[in-house]
């Protein structure tokens, strides 16, 4: 790990990178010189993922894993170590913004919130503690977890809309919290622990977003999904414009790299000042 620009054969274990997000970190990554463990619960995406990077120029090998499995995530650990030798940089990024059918709900479900906690909290910490003992032995390490802005601010004042997202923003304060945590506790072992929070990205998960927001109001029942992100986008971004899986990548790159070095416990929001806290 040397500079923002370069963080030449850092490996790299990313979550949920076989699409969207997480496909965009280990993209800039592996440009910037890190070897990229590419792991998704879907395997072929990872496959995929990895082909692409490899396509590019760069190294890329893929991993399944489940991340609300422990030991699934021990054995994903283990393999990364077995094929590379270390893990340098840990991106806990694989989320979720519901129970399946999320799109079609109004009000949340039981199911929607042990959805959102078994992935987006239990499945940070489960990662976490598998890769965290690795780095502690190294007695250096970057972990990075994606939260969300979701996670900052109650939901938009459209009443309209149903609470469904309720889980999904509390799942991400959380994540906010177990980032204060855990860079407490690693920070005598010279391992930095960092939040994104991403704004508005136009991923699968945005699209059900988009689709849930689109059946339930019907002001916009006529607009497709996409143009519905876009009027999000507009509503709520003094920037104007929507952030990239690519942008996301960029901050993360920075917060792997040595110009983060004395940066730990901090939640940066990268979503064009659509939150400011
Ligand atoms: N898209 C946005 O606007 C946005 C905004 C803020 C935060 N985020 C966060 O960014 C992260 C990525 O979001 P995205 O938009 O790319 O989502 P996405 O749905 O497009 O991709 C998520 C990936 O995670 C994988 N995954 C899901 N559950 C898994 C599990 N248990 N184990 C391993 N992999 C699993 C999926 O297979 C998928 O490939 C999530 O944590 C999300 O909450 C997204």
């Amino acid at each position: 790990m040397t500079d923002a620009t370069n963080l030449d054969g850092a490996v790299t274990l990313i979550t949920g990178a076989g699409r969207g997000i997480g496909q965009g970190i280990a993209e800039v990554l592996s440009e910037r010189g890190a070897v990229i463990a590419l792991s998704d619960l879907d395997a072929d995406r990872s496959l995929v993922a990895a082909e692409a990077i490899k396509e590019s120029g760069g190294n890329a090998t893929p991993f399944g894993g489940d991340t609300t499995n422990q030991d699934s995530m021990d054995g994903l650990a283990e393999a990364v170590i077995k094929v590379f030798g270390r893990i340098d940089i840990l991106v806990c990024n694989a989320g979720v913004i519901g129970a399946p059918g999320y799109q079609d709900r109004h009000e949340h479900t039981e199911e929607d919130w042990d959805a959102t906690y078994g992935v987006n909290v239990k499945g940070f910490v489960h990662t976490s503690n598998a890769v965290a003992p690795h780095m502690q032995s190294l007695n250096a390490g970057r972990i990075v977890n994606i939260a969300s802005h979701g996670g900052r601010k109650p939901r938009g004042a459209k009443a309209v809309l149903g609470n469904v997202q309720s889980p999904y923003s509390v799942s991400k304060a959380a994540v906010i919290q177990w980032t204060h945590l855990l860079a407490i506790e690693l920070a005598p072992n010279n391992i930095t622990v960092n939040a994104v929070c991403p704004g508005t990205l136009w991923t699968p998960m945005w699209e059900k977003i988009a689709e849930n927001r689109r059946t339930a109001d019907p002001e916009i029942a006529e607009f497709s999904a996409r143009e519905v992100f876009e009027m999000s986008v507009k509503e709520r971004m003094p920037m104007g414009r929507e952030q990239t899986p690519r942008d996301i990548g960029k901050t993360v790159a920075f917060l792997a790299s040595d110009d983060a070095s004395e940066i730990t416990g901090q939640a940066l929001n990268v979503n064009g000042g659509a939150v400011m806290n």
